[in-house]
């Protein structure tokens, strides 16, 4: 007789400060059942099990937390991916991306079989590209494998707004878009409080020829400014995906935006999207200005630049094991 699935387990790879963080509100608001941590440096991820653990132990949690292996990570019903080098304070996001796909790589390597069920979370930067690769690497169906994307800039758009129009931040609702980096754009055209266009609220901000390039340049730059104080950004990140997971595990419907597969565009970036049990539920239309569609397309443009040279080098690796089996060979 098939049992009913009681269990509800969310898989974090990489227990550094985004890891740990995200587990850390995985377990205070009791999201799931079950984390299992998983990290090659076996002194941290004990340690932060055991300290986790404690935080368990005031009774309120429903969630338990332990340490696991990558085959085990590969069973959960979320499998979050925060492994991976991060920024120096000054560093791009981009500059990672050589080292980060080659943790992902392993990563998949390691997890094989993946339950044909989990959806994958990708946190890890650069998260675009990785998200992606993830697609590629998992062998999923696109609307498992989604990316935190733009989905903490665009937090961080709605706290500024917020504070700008004298509301809540849940009272707003404005995008960052696409790349979750440089590229990034806020989608003005379609932003509003309540029900009403941002213009309207605010209209001796909005009509000031500073206002959008500083908003912008405020949502870009927050986490280059957070890691050149700290080190490194987590708890804004770690609230995010924790959101995510529980949309995602209580098939809440919720529209936000976040990475995912865009046919049209050719790569992974963020666009509005239903997420529910089954990853990304539907893409969710937005109307675009000329302008912010020019943004969209060269946003784009750029990643999937930066995808075919990682394609090149993921490839040229694949030559060179090929060649080094051979020499074992002979
Ligand atoms: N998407 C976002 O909005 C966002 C926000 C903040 C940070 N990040 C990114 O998240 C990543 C993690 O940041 P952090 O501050 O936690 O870094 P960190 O260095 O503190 O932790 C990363 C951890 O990953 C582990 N790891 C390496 N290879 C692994 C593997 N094969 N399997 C499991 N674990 C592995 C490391 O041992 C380390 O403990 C970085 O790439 C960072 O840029 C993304």
């Amino acid at each position: 007789m098939n049992q009913p699935k009681l269990k509800t387990t969310i898989a974090v790879l990489g227990c550094g400060d985004v890891g740990a963080t995200l587990a850390y509100t995985l377990i205070l608001q009791s999201i799931c059942s079950e984390v299992i941590l998983v990290d090659p440096k076996t002194t941290l991820l004990e340690g932060q099990v055991r300290d986790l653990s404690d935080a368990t132990y005031r009774g309120g949690s429903g969630t338990k937390i332990r340490a696991g292996t990558h085959k085990d990570a590969g069973q959960a019903d979320i499998i979050v991916i925060t492994a991976g080098a991060k920024q120096k304070p000054g560093e791009s996001r981009l500059s990672l991306l050589s080292r980060n796909l080659h943790i992902l790589s392993s990563i998949f390597g390691s997890m094989a079989p993946i339950s044909e069920h989990a959806i994958l979370l990708l946190v890890a930067n650069p998260v675009d590209i990785l998200t992606y690769f993830a697609r590629k690497m998992s062998g999923l169906p696109e609307s498992q494998v989604l990316g935190t994307g733009t989905s903490l800039d665009s937090a961080r758009l709605r706290g500024i707004l917020a504070q700008k129009a004298e509301v809540a931040p849940n009272s707003v609702d404005a995008f960052v878009l696409g790349e979750h980096g440089e590229s990034q754009f806020i989608a003005w055209s379609s932003a509003t409080i309540g029900t009403t266009p941002l213009r309207l609220v605010i209209p001796s901000h909005f009509s000031s020829s500073t206002f959008k390039s500083e908003i912008a340049a405020h949502t870009r730059g927050a986490a280059g400014a957070i890691i050149a104080a700290k080190g490194c950004t987590s708890y804004g990140i770690g609230n995010i995906a924790a959101s995510i997971c529980k949309y995602i595990l209580y098939d809440s419907r919720t529209v936000r935006p976040l990475s995912f597969y865009q046919p049209d565009l050719g790569c992974c970036l963020s666009m509005p999207a239903v997420i529910g049990r089954r990853g990304i539920v539907k893409a969710m239309p937005i109307e675009l200005s000329e302008t912010e569609r020019q943004e969209l397309e060269s946003c784009a443009r750029g990643l999937r630049m930066v995808i075919e040279g990682a394609e090149k080098e993921l490839s040229a690796d694949k030559e060179l094991e090929k060649a080094l089996e051979v020499d074992k060979g002979t």
